[in-house]
């Protein structure tokens, strides 16, 4: 990256990208942007949207492909969404992405309880906190296990199956206090509303207009985030289109 940021900076070539303002900003009095803080800055970008959103859309594909009456159903939400439009071919909508899209979010709701991609969530103690009998002390920092929430047998029975139905059962209290695949409080992932858009568009399109087969993979590993110890390959083709919506 510091390479390509020299290389930018030399260069008359205007982009318009994200690389570009950087390096303008990097200018700017009172000078406040290092050429370090930029390069952890962008790779920190690179992990938090790119990183998390294929990981799940890589569990995504390895669940519906494991679970093919799953992948069915989905397929039936999807194709009555196509239906219910009046035949004007529009792309999906706001409206159609909030309201007819109840399995699908049960679906990344489970791939993102499978996941919890980070390890957990640090947090700093500011006072004293009492918690079961002990204290743990200003000051010290607390690593938030989100991966055990996920996986409490209590709240989500046979955890480590993959199984979208039980989100029709689970409350929005129980959701809010067992469920933090984006974490919680003032740091909260910012990116938690695009993300679930991004993976309901993402499922549409592919069961609309997508068919695939799983060639091999599917590993799960944790090492310390979550992946794949031999990737998830799969064969993709475009479904012959019966219709000219999308
Ligand atoms: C499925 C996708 C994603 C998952 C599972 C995810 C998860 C998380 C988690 C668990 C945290 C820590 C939150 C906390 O400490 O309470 C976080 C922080 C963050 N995420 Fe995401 N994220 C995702 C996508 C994105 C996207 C698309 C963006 C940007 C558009 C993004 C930007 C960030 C940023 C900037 C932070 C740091 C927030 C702060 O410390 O104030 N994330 N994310």
């Amino acid at each position: 990256m510091r390479k390509v940021m020299e290389e930018r900076r030399k260069s008359p070539v205007k982009k318009g990208d994200f690389m570009e303002q950087v390096i303008k900003d990097m200018g700017v009095e009172p000078l406040y942007l290092t050429e370090d803080q930029v390069i952890y800055f962008t790779a920190g970008v690179w992990v938090a949207t790119f990183v998390t959103n294929s990981i799940i859309l890589s569990l995504i594909f390895k669940f519906l492909s494991d679970h093919p009456s799953v992948l069915e159903e989905l397929r039936v939400e999807h194709e009555d969404i196509l239906k219910s439009r009046d035949g004007s071919g529009s792309n999906l909508t706001w409206d159609e992405y909030r309201s007819s899209m109840k399995l699908t979010n049960y679906v990344i709701n489970e791939a993102l309880r499978f996941s919890a991609l980070f390890p957990g969530l640090l947090r700093k103690a500011l006072s004293d906190i009492p918690v079961n009998g002990y204290t743990i002390p200003a000051g010290c920092c607390m690593l938030i296990v989100t991966p055990v929430l996920h996986m409490n047998p209590e709240i989500y029975k046979d955890p480590f199956t993959f199984n979208p139905w039980r989100w029709k059962e689970l409350d929005a209290l129980t959701v809010s206090k067992y469920f933090k695949p984006f974490g919680g409080g003032a740091r909260q992932c910012p990116g938690a509303d695009i993300s679930r858009a991004f993976l309901a568009v993402f499922i549409h399109v592919l069961v609309t207009k997508f068919r695939w087969t799983k060639v091999k993979g599917g590993t799960l590993v944790r090492n310390p985030l979550l992946g794949f110890r031999d990737g998830v390959h799969v064969k993709i083709w475009e479904k012959p289109q019966t219709n000219k919506t999308n």
